[in-house]
């Protein structure tokens, strides 16, 4: 099994030294633009195997695709990052074009790869490889919703003060900072609603956190987060290559569910060998449903930019 991950900045390669730890392939391909880069970072990611004990071969290239040839999923992080005070929706401009050449690069030398978007504003670039790339809609997810649920649990855990594995909950809706919505009316701690654990006022907080919680940490670093990002990225990885069929909120095409079509959108979905194979519907009331539908408005406009480009 080979893997791609594109973009070896700080969220490709903490993407691809989770997947080599886990051992999720015995080939793992590290492309950047940047003459050297990818090739360094594999070097020190490799001197890790034998004090971390991964059987993982990582290999660094330089926008070399024909190296990426056969690989089984390929991982999207291209593009610039967000600076502080920026939001993700600035970056359109520069990373459409980026985006769509990597996507059609990678298919070009592996026609059957299961596509994973990261690249920002991610419901954008999905729709864009989306729209672009021609393929059956389950092998397009887009990242964003599995990264802002385990930031909605770990709002909630610091809330609690309990272990955020022991929490359930998603962020379905756009990965944007007005866009996302944290289902909390559906999320439990150890089966138990969270709405019975916390006063209104603090699950109000642990929302308005969560949906920010990109901005809060690129104001924090300087840049865009990684470790969660990246983490997030080889967790929907390895339930594709392990065939796990876990529900994570992924970024996938709607043709109706929800209540929406023509759109890429955080939605729960099972995740395996498919890629996304199903969307489990969770019955939204009319305040969750208007919330998502002005989440699709509000991505739907950021899509009209593509038309505008002309790349779909
Ligand atoms: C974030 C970026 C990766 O939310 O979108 O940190």
């Amino acid at each position: 099994m080979k893997i791609t991950v594109v973009g070896a900045g700080a969220v490709g390669a903490t993407c691809a030294d989770n997947i080599a730890r886990k051992e999720l392939a015995e080939e793992l391909v590290l492309l950047d633009i940047k003459e050297g880069f990818a090739e360094g970072k594999a070097i020190d990611m490799m001197q890790t195997a034998t004090l971390l004990g991964f059987d993982t071969k990582i290999k660094g290239v330089t926008n070399d695709y024909s190296q990426t040839a056969g690989s089984t999923v390929a991982i999207i992080t291209s593009g610039l990052p967000r600076k502080p005070g920026m939001t993700r929706e600035e970056l359109i401009g520069i990373n459409a074009g980026i985006v769509k050449g990597v996507a059609e690069n990678i298919l070009k030398y592996s026609p059957e790869a299961i596509i994973i978007v990261i690249s920002n504003p991610m419901d954008t670039m999905t729709y864009l490889a989306l729209k672009s790339l021609g393929l059956p809609k389950n092998r397009i997810i887009g990242m964003g919703g599995t990264l802002d649920s385990a930031r909605f649990k770990y709002y909630l855990s610091v809330a609690l003060n309990c272990n955020s594995n022991d929490l359930q909950g998603f962020v379905i809706g756009g990965h944007g900072d007005t866009t996302m919505i944290p289902l909390t009316r559906y999320a439990t701690y150890q089966s138990l609603p969270v709405t019975e654990l916390l006063d209104q006022a603090v699950l109000d907080k642990v929302a308005a956190d969560t949906m920010v919680g990109g901005a809060t940490l690129t104001g924090l670093l300087g840049t865009s987060a990684w470790y969660a990002p990246g983490a997030a990225g080889a967790a929907l990885v390895e339930s594709i290559v392990r065939d796990e069929k876990k529900l994570f909120t992924c970024c996938v095409a709607l043709d109706g569910e929800y209540g929406q079509k023509d759109i890429c959108l955080g939605v729960p979905v099972i995740v395996g060998r498919n890629g996304w194979e199903k969307v489990i519907d969770y019955k939204l009331n009319a305040e969750e449903q208007a919330s998502f539908n002005k989440s699709a408005d509000a991505v739907r406009a950021m899509n009209s930019v593509l038309h505008d480009m002309k790349l779909v």
